[in-house]
């Protein structure tokens, strides 16, 4: 059975420090891809109380919808579309303070107000990327940059 995640509280820093290492114990010795994106995204949720997070897989020349936390999300979205195919056209993380002053964004939700999204690279390609939804502006910064892209090249293995 699966433990429960300990309750974290201070600082974002500190809730990430601390969160990482419970969410790769989470996954350890796990082969289920689906099953783990799964549990990142409610893991992530719950510690870091986002409005929307989850995972869209490459597949072929869309990018698929895969498991998430929060609202109902667009299915598929093309390479260079929007934040998440411009994150992995152009394999960098993407911040954006303000969705509605990113050209091309594309929105899912119209709650939705700053976003970050981060790719998950193998074998120099972009498998996946994670997408990361707050419902304030500016909600992410350096040190959401660092540790989801700790994780996301972490979890990039698992593909
Ligand atoms: N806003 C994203 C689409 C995905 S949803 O936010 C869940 C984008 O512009 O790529």
């Amino acid at each position: 059975m699966a433990e429960e995640l300990k309750q974290i509280v201070g600082t974002k820093e500190e809730i990430y420090q601390s969160l990482l290492p419970q969410i790769k114990g989470l996954i350890t010795g796990e082969g289920d891809l689906i099953a783990n994106l799964a549990n990142v995204s409610a893991a992530l949720k719950q510690g870091l109380g986002f409005f929307w997070v989850g995972f869209y897989i490459v597949k072929g020349e869309e990018l698929v919808l895969g498991p998430f936390q929060g609202p109902i999300a667009c299915t598929r979205i093309r390479s260079g579309k929007g934040v998440c195919g411009t994150s992995w056209a152009e394999k960098r993380t993407i911040v954006v303070p303000d969705v509605d002053a990113f050209p091309g964004h594309i929105a899912c939700s119209s709650d939705s107000k700053s976003e970050i999204v981060v790719p998950l690279i193998k074998d120099s390609s972009v498998v996946a990327v994670l997408d990361v939804d707050s419902d304030s502006l500016n909600s992410f910064d350096s040190i959401d940059d660092k540790y989801l892209n700790e994780l996301c090249s972490w979890l990039s293995e698992y593909f």
